[in-house]
Formats: C-alpha cells, sequence, structure tokens
C-alpha cells in the first residue's frame, strides 16, 4: 500500500504577542492537518515588543500540549520558500473580519503566483475573538487594563513585565 502523504501546514504571523485568536486557529488547525508549524514571522513593516526569543520562549510553553504542533521562526526569506523547505502543502490563515479580508486576499493571490502548489486555507476566527489583535492587546495591557479573554496568562505577565521596563 502506498505510503500515506502527511498534511503539513504552516501558521505564519508575527505573534507579537501570541493572543487567545491564534492560539483558537492553532487548535483547530491541530484538527485538520497532520502537522501544524506554527512559523514566528519577520514582518519588515511593524516594529515589535517582544523579541524573536520572547516570542519562541512563550509560544514553546503555550503549545506544549499539542503533539502534532511545531514551533518555528524564519527572517529574511518568502514565506512560500519557508513552507517549502517545511514540506508543508498549505498556509493557515485567520480571518477576522471583512477587514482582513483585501489584505489576507492578496498575500493569497501572490503566495499562489509564486508558489502554485501551495494552497493558503483560511479559517474564520471564533466569533468571540474577532475584535482581537496585538496592537489591541498591547494598547490595553499598556494602560493597566486585564488581558482576560484576550491573551493567556503567561502572556500578560510578559507583556506586562516589558512595558515595566
Ligand atoms: N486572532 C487574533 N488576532 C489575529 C488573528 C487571530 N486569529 N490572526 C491575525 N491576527 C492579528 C495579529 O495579531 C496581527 O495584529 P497586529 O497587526 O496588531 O500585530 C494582525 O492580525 C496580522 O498579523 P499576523 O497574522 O501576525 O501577520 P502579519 O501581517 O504580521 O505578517 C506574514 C504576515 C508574516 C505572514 C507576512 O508578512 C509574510 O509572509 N512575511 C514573509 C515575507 C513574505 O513572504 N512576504 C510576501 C508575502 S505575499
Amino acid at each position: 500500500m502506498a505510503k500515506k502523504t502527511k498534511k503539513i501546514a504552516v501558521y505564519p504571523g508575527s505573534f507579537d504577542p501570541p493572543t487567545d485568536g491564534h492560539l483558537n486557529i492553532i487548535e483547530r488547525g491541530a484538527k485538520l492537518f497532520d502537522e501544524v508549524v506554527v512559523a514566528i514571522a519577520v514582518n519588515s513593516s511593524k516594529k515589535p515588543l517582544l523579541t524573536i526569543q520572547e516570542r519562541l520562549k512563550t509560544l514553546k510553553v503555550l503549545l506544549k500540549k499539542h503533539r502534532n504542533v511545531r514551533l518555528d521562526f524564519f527572517e529574511n526569506k518568502l514565506l512560500v520558500h519557508y513552507a517549502r523547505e517545511k514540506k508543508a502543502t498549505a498556509i493557515l490563515r485567520g480571518l477576522r473580519t471583512v477587514q482582513d479580508y483585501e489584505y489576507e486576499f492578496q498575500m493569497a493571490l501572490a503566495n499562489k503566483q509564486l508558489a502554485p502548489e501551495i494552497e493558503t486555507v483560511f479559517m474564520m476566527t471564533d466569533s468571540g475573538l474577532s475584535h482581537l489583535s496585538s496592537s489591541l492587546v498591547k494598547e490595553i495591557l499598556s494602560l493597566g487594563g486585564s488581558g482576560k479573554n484576550l491573551v493567556p496568562p503567561l502572556v500578560e505577565k510578559i507583556v506586562h513585565q516589558k512595558f515595566k521596563k
């Protein structure tokens, strides 16, 4: 019998910081694919609060319970080239609101042109999480607000510490 090929998806993002919204997509993605590679990527248009190391350390703890989720980071390369290296056949992205659509549509089309064999798979973010973004979380936490229902307690602690410095 022919060996079944593993279905691998890359879930890329800045994760600065990771939120409940990201974790929701990862959890659901892990049920659809044999393996999900959560890849911290450097978005050159953003000035991050957390270093790559801090994001890796945090996500490592948060993703520990998922047996088919791997954690990684990449920079100075295209997402599709990275996905090919990982033998991924899909790029997983979350869609929150219609505002996401245009940006995601453009990125998906560009990636498709660059690597036609890789599909972008969109997942609607669960309704209670669709208002979330990493920037919103940073603003709320920087002004002393609570991270409850936005980020895991560990992320809240790390971001608070960062703002105290
Ligand atoms: N729940 C909550 N928030 C979510 C979310 C979800 N399910 N999905 C996305 N977001 C938020 C993020 O928190 C982030 O918020 P912020 O803008 O306040 O930081 C925002 O939506 C989108 O960010 P993210 O998903 O992290 O992606 P990005 O736009 O920062 O980066 C890359 C996109 C990394 C995938 C893209 O820049 C890339 O591919 N880079 C590699 C180079 C490359 O190939 N470029 C060509 C691409 S065509």
